[in-house]
């Protein structure tokens, strides 16, 4: 375990909820603040339904989902939730205001060597430590969801958080057998999310063109070269092809890739006549609530076999 034993979660929504569970699951009492009493009753009736779905699949066992539920202390008080925590996750809404707030109130609520970490998906680490008075100890931790089952954390060093704070940081996770990386730079969308959404430019764009229909553009990666990514990613591909055979096809190939700094108006249009996808039934394609279904199902049972078979490096 880490020195830092007691943790906070301020925010039990989708995030919140499922990171609270990563804790008390490796032994920590941890506590979830959340503002309605309705929210905090979700998040322990989720945080029983994940488990016991883990279990079904030879994750962890029936018995000890009442003793890990035992463990999270479920709070509408901010004092309360982080006045002896040693390291605080802040999962609020992705709004920036509302992050520079929770980090200003937790100034003076939280012991000066008290780590805060926000989970924010994409806003700069920096801009959310700008209204608070100790920097050096506010960092980004982008867990994944479901945070229960994804095991990378990419840690971002904002312009005032220090190597200490950094290596604390990456310790704990460890210690929660999740795999943390070191983002450097404060840049937005981090590295996983700006290396996801210039895939799904293209895919969008392949679709808005069109070279071939949704369906079909995800085929290409899941028969394909998606099947590689879990044992090769880019980086070691591009060695194993060959640094000259890569610049051979980025010569031809980059002046064709879609480049747009903006949304694609397929996209726009989408969105303007609500067809938010699984949420509405259509989006790139039509999702029958039956379809949708399954498709949560498979990508649940596909991860809890990840899981149990550990990742391959
Ligand atoms: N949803 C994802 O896939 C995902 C993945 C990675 C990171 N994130 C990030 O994690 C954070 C949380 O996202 P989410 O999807 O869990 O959102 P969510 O809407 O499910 O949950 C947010 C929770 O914050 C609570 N909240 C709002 N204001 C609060 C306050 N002042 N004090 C305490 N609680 C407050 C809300 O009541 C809600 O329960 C966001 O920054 C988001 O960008 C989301």
């Amino acid at each position: 375990m880490s020195e830092m034993q007691n943790i906070s979660i301020i925010g039990a929504g989708l995030m919140g909820h499922g990171i609270a569970q990563v804790f008390a699951q490796n032994g920590y009492p941890v506590t979830l603040m959340d503002l309605n009493e309705e929210f905090l009753a979700n998040a322990a009736k989720n945080i029983r339904a994940n488990l016991t779905l883990m279990a079904e699949n030879g994750i962890g066992s029936y018995k000890d989902i009442d003793s890990v539920i035992s463990r999270i202390k479920f709070t509408m008080e901010m004092s309360e939730a982080v006045s002896e925590a040693d390291f605080v996750v802040e999962a609020v809404s992705e709004k920036l205001d509302l992050k520079q707030n929770i980090f200003q109130q937790l100034d003076s609520l939280c012991r000066r060597e008290t780590i805060l970490a926000t989970n924010t998906s994409v806003i700069s680490i920096t801009e959310i430590a700008s209204k608070s008075k100790y920097r050096d100890r506010i960092i980004g931790t982008h867990f994944w969801n479901p945070p229960y089952l994804i095991p990378l954390v990419e840690v971002i060093r904002g312009k005032d958080t220090p190597d200490e704070t950094m290596e604390k940081t990456f310790s704990l996770l460890q210690s929660v057998g999740k795999h943390p990386v070191r983002v450097n730079k404060d840049v937005p969308g981090f590295v996983a999310n700006r290396l996801q959404h210039a895939l799904w430019r293209e895919a969008i764009s392949i679709v808005e063109k069109g070279i071939a229909d949704a369906a079909t553009v995800d085929e290409c990666v899941k028969y394909g070269f998606g099947l590689r990514l879990p044992v090769l990613a880019p980086m070691e591909n591009a060695d194993m092809v060959g640094t000259d055979l890569t610049l051979a096809i980025h010569d031809y190939i980059l002046k064709h890739l879609e480049s747009s700094p903006e949304p694609s108006p397929l996209l726009r249009k989408l969105v303007e006549e609500r067809s938010l996808g699984f949420k509405s039934g259509k989006g790139f394609q039509e999702w029958p609530e039956n379809k949708a279904d399954e498709s949560r199902k498979r990508l649940q049972k596909y991860l809890m076999g990840v899981i149990k078979e550990g990742v391959k490096t």
